[in-house]
């Protein structure tokens, strides 16, 4: 596996992620996504929406708004209880998360002892609504999406017609003021999340969790081609955390979140150590319940069949997307030998493959190579990401396109368009990225025969 430094470097380098606001420096715990980021993340994204939404009957969709009323912080217990240890160095300044301080020695300055006293931190982003800037207008930006689903529990279930069991899904930012951002995109203050909450008859949790636990696993290995050494599930109870996977022994106790009766976290085996993608957590009725008492709606259940009349549980499987990014840029990284010569090749899945095909010229100087180029290009961009390049030799633009995960280079050589070449035959080399492999095939089939080849 590649350390943290290449995937930083090939993600500048190929416009895949920029440090925000680089210019004047940056700002700590934002990233901006570039052309090719864009694609990935916009990949993943559908993958989820298409597992989670559009195959299934028992879910459906929402889009909320980013700032809700703040009372459904109150209600959620973000705002009494969303918060980390921070510590100060007396020495240096500088502020840690006390909870993940490994020794009694500053990590910046070295000093020992140096630490003040722990205070809760709050991690709610504040903000005011309208032009006066009093207590009576503070809000918050969200820190989890999931929020949006409980409160709409009942406009959603009244307008699609649903009955228990069934769920709400929503992607979209969210951010946390985290004292100690780090490793890249892993942990930022802001980021983007996909959440469920599937809706279900108490007694039935369990079950339910072992199926979703089962599922999203099962999701996370196809989607980005994991190998089963580098995924693994962690079982938190009240009674002792466990793993189910590799490294059993390499785990520390913890407590499910204040809303959790108990959490299987996925965690993928990144450079910095096993690291948690995904949280699925059994709710109960902790939020509709809590939100039934602050705003006074009756958010229960009433089920025809066996006329019972309850608060439903939630199972909620919560993935972020800048994880899910680093997860496919990790997993897929491979440097090889190709005749001597060093090959980085991006075997991204091609579902996630931010171009499908590069169409490359082989001689820029020949307007015949060229326009049949353009035009093959202009074919295949209705039906998929393509691109033309000819800014390199061959041979350079070939490694280009592999180290950013291309599956399919077409290049357009004499043979293709001059007939007066004794060899002309009127088609164009479509060579495979991780093979490399190379097909001759007649310039009107390429874009069936990417098509084609495009389905996994
Ligand atoms: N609604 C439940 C919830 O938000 P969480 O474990 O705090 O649970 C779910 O977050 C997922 O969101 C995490 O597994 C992680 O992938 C992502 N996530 C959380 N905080 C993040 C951060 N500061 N930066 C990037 N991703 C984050």
């Amino acid at each position: 596996m590649p350390d943290m430094e290449t995937i930083v470097s090939l993600c500048k380098r190929r416009g895949f992620v920029f440090q925000g606001s680089e210019i004047y420096g940056g700002i700590g715990g934002f990233w901006d996504y570039g052309p090719l980021g864009v694609e990935l993340k916009n990949n993943i994204k559908r993958a989820w929406w298409k597992a989670m939404v559009q195959d299934r009957d028992d879910v459906v969709g929402i889009d909320a708004a980013i700032i809700m009323n703040p009372n459904v912080w109150v209600a959620s217990g973000h705002v009494a209880t969303f918060s980390d240890p921070l510590v100060e160095c007396k020495n240096c300044h500088k502020r840690f998360r006390e909870d993940q301080l490994t020794s009694t020695a500053c990590p910046n300055c070295g000093n020992r002892n140096t630490m003040t006293e722990a205070r809760q931190f709050n991690l709610l982003f504040k903000t005011h609504v309208g032009p006066v800037e009093d207590d009576a207008a503070v809000a918050y930006l969200r820190p989890e999406t999931a929020q949006a689903m409980f409160v709409n529990y009942e406009n959603v279930r009244e307008s699609m017609r649903k009955k228990i069991p069934f769920g709400i899904a929503q992607i979209g930012r969210s951010f946390r003021n985290e004292i100690i951002t780090g490793n890249f995109i892993f942990r930022d203050r802001e980021f983007e999340q996909m959440e469920m909450e599937f809706f279900l008859k108490p007694g039935t949790e369990d079950e339910w969790h072992d199926r979703w636990r089962d599922e999203r696993l099962a999701w996370w290995k196809k989607t980005f081609n994991i190998s089963d050494n580098n995924i693994r599930v962690k079982v938190i109870r009240r009674e002792a955390t466990t793993i189910i996977g590799p490294d059993p022994d390499d785990v520390k106790e913890e407590k499910p979140p204040h809303y959790s009766k108990g959490n299987y976290d996925l965690e993928y085996r990144f450079p910095m150590g096993w690291s948690e993608i995904e949280g699925i957590a059994s709710r109960t009725d902790y939020d509709l319940s809590s939100h039934m008492k602050l705003s006074g709606k009756d958010l229960s259940y009433f089920d025809d069949e066996t006329k019972q009349k309850y608060i439903p549980y939630v199972v909620e499987p919560a993935m972020g997307v800048d994880r899910a990014v680093l997860v496919a840029l990790f997993e897929n990284y491979c440097e090889e030998q190709v005749k001597n010569e060093k090959r980085v090749v991006l075997r991204l899945p091609k579902a996630l493959a931010p171009f499908k095909a590069a169409v490359l010229p082989l001689a820029r100087n020949r307007p015949e190579i060229v326009e049949i180029a353009k035009k093959i290009t202009a074919e295949l961009k209705p039906h998929m990401m393509a691109m033309y390049d000819d800014t390199a030799a061959i041979g350079k633009l070939y490694r280009r396109q592999d180290e950013i995960g291309t599956p399919f280079c077409i290049t357009v050589d004499h043979q293709t368009a001059l007939p007066s070449d004794e060899k002309y035959d009127g088609k164009v080399t479509i060579r495979d990225r991780d093979s490399m492999e190379q097909i001759r095939v007649p310039v009107d089939q390429v874009k069936d025969v990417l098509l084609s080849r495009l389905v996994e």
